[in-house]
């Protein structure tokens, strides 16, 4: 098999950087005075400004090229078609069929599953309404206002980001607490100052087996027990999501207080499955329903719009521009909305998980780069911490500013509101990232010679701009499946799986040797490296 690299498209796009490494976006702006009124694209409610870019239009077809080359559009449809391109595991990879609308046809195995998603996300309202109406009742006949999310991954990460991003939405009686890390901290945290009697645990775990998960879910439930004292309670208190059955059932979970999915869902793409039961029970069902709807109009203008206009095959050549020609090895994204602050700690799992791969599809060990490092967190607070590297540092880092025109939120103020505050913080970043201040720029101000390099800006910082008119449940669902998709065109280029995740399991595997060994009642029989016995050892001695 030809590797990518062998590419016509992939070499042409080699001897280009080579060529234009040293254009500045300064000369680009200069040269075309409509670049920022030519290079942008819209879909499903969100606006793209890519001109800060470092591209001529000379490289967009070349990564164009690459892109058809490497048969993106094949793969794209064979993913929409249900087709099982998750190999390693023998899985479709559906999460698309989870925003279908009533009556589209997704066939898994020749079975239509549209319907089946229907169904669970009727029961999901149903249970919703209850719960947010107060009529469905704990075990001591009292109304439940707080919920416990215990889910790891992608049984955590997106419910806890999209609830912090639609919080405006939500139902501001309920609380909600989502615990995730096996320290006992979270769990002790989150429920201390909870009443048992009014607490309401979902469970959520794709596989019921995740230790972390099946840990918190132990512990919670005897928090629950040792306050109302008797095992019929867990009925009125705890519901899984899930896809295994058997495990739930084994657990003590009545299985009419399940909520399933599919093995044809990935973890981290299914927050948009019942493992969203959390989010639905603080934003209602219509906002989740809403959601959805984002989701499915960007999964729309992914599958139908032409290349050049397509926004997450836009996001994903850009990204791959600079991470395999421009030797960037880090993405940051920037989202100027104080609800978005998990969104980059959920985009990390999104994009790395899937796209942290050294292999390709036919098992041989690529010789190019994959996935590059996800990193961010919402400005303005980043650029008084991490900005200053990005704009005077040695390392190239291309960057996603996010930002809305509207807020949910005015808080008006002498001079200008607080949103013109915000907002004029995403164009002054993203024009001082792009060109910067010159030597003599600076030393025309006045600041003396021997000053005046720390004060110049090189500039030609490379940044995308997303705006949108204002954070609603559509917007967030969109936003999602945009990088969902951006990671999707990724891998589809690099020829990896972007749906398995080996990498992760070999830690879990020796975290369950050690286990035993760290309260063994003697000295064990310890076969690790010398390092890891050391450390044991010690442990042992002082837990
Ligand atoms: O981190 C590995 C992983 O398998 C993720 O892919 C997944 O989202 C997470 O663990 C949780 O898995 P589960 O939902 O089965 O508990």
């Amino acid at each position: 098999m030809p590797t990518i690299t062998q590419f016509r498209s992939w070499q042409d796009l080699t001897a280009h950087a080579d060529a234009t490494r040293t254009l500045h976006l300064r000369d680009l702006f200069a040269a075309d005075p409509q670049r920022g009124e030519r290079l942008n694209a819209e879909g499903a409610g969100l606006y793209l400004d890519y001109s800060k870019n470092r591209v001529t239009d000379e490289t967009l077809n070349l990564l164009l090229a690459l892109a058809r080359e490497t048969g993106v559009e094949a793969r794209r449809d064979a993913m929409f078609a249900g087709e099982k391109i998750n190999v390693t595991e023998g899985r479709a990879v559906l999460h698309t069929a989870l925003r279908a609308p009533k009556g589209a046809t997704v066939l898994v195995d020749g079975r239509n599953v549209v319907p089946d998603v229907h169904e669970v996300l009727d029961r999901m309202a149903a249970f919703a309404d209850q719960v947010r109406a107060g009529s469905w009742l704990g075990h001591t006949g009292r109304p439940l206002k707080n919920i416990v999310n215990i889910g790891i991954g992608g049984s955590d990460l997106g419910p806890v980001m999209a609830f912090e991003a639609l919080r405006h939405y939500a139902q501001r009686d309920l609380t909600l607490r989502f615990v995730s890390n096996v320290d006992g901290t979270d769990l002790t945290e989150k429920t201390r100052d909870l009443d048992p009697a009014e607490t309401l645990v979902i469970v959520s775990s794709k596989t019921f087996t995740t230790q972390e998960t099946m840990a918190n879910a132990q512990s919670a439930r005897a928090w629950l027990l040792a306050a109302l004292k008797d095992d019929a309670a867990v009925a009125r208190h705890f519901v899984a999501v899930s896809t295994n059955a058997d495990a739930v059932q084994t657990f003590g979970i009545d299985t009419a207080n399940m909520f399933g999915f599919w093995d044809w869902v990935g973890g981290r793409y299914s927050m948009d499955s019942a493992i969203g039961l959390s989010l639905m029970l603080a934003v209602g069902p219509d906002h989740f329903r809403e959601l959805l709807a984002g989701f499915h109009a960007m999964d729309e203008h992914f599958r139908t719009a032409p290349l050049e206009q397509n926004l997450p095959v836009l996001l994903g050549l850009l990204g791959i521009w600079y991470n395999n020609f421009l030797g960037a090895q880090s993405h940051a994204v920037l989202p100027y909305d104080q609800y978005l602050a998990y969104f980059p700690a959920y985009l990390q799992q999104l994009d790395m998980e899937s796209n942290g791969k050294h292999v390709t599809l036919d098992g041989q060990t690529t010789d190019y780069q994959t996935g590059p490092v996800i990193w961010g967190q919402p400005g303005t607070n980043g650029q008084h911490a991490f900005y200053q590297l990005i704009h005077q540092g040695t390392k190239l880092i291309p960057a996603d500013f996010i930002g809305f025109c509207q807020t949910l939120n005015p808080l008006p103020l002498e001079g200008a509101p607080h949103h013109d505050l915000l907002m004029a913080n995403v164009f002054a970043q993203t024009e001082a990232l792009a060109f910067g201040k010159t030597l003599d720029q600076v030393l025309a101000e006045g600041v003396p010679a021997d000053l005046a390099p720390h004060r110049v800006f090189d500039g030609n910082r490379p940044t995308n701009t997303l705006l949108a008119d204002r954070l609603t449940p559509h917007t967030l669902g969109a936003l999602i499946a945009l990088y969902e998709h951006k990671v999707f065109v990724q891998g589809a280029v690099w020829n990896i799986n972007s749906f398995d995740q080996w990498g992760v399991e070999l830690g879990k595997v020796l975290a369950g040797k050690i286990v035993p060994e760290l309260h063994a009642p003697s000295e064990p029989d310890l076969h690790h490296d010398s390092s890891t016995n050391t450390l044991i050892r010690r442990y042992r001695t002082r837990r």
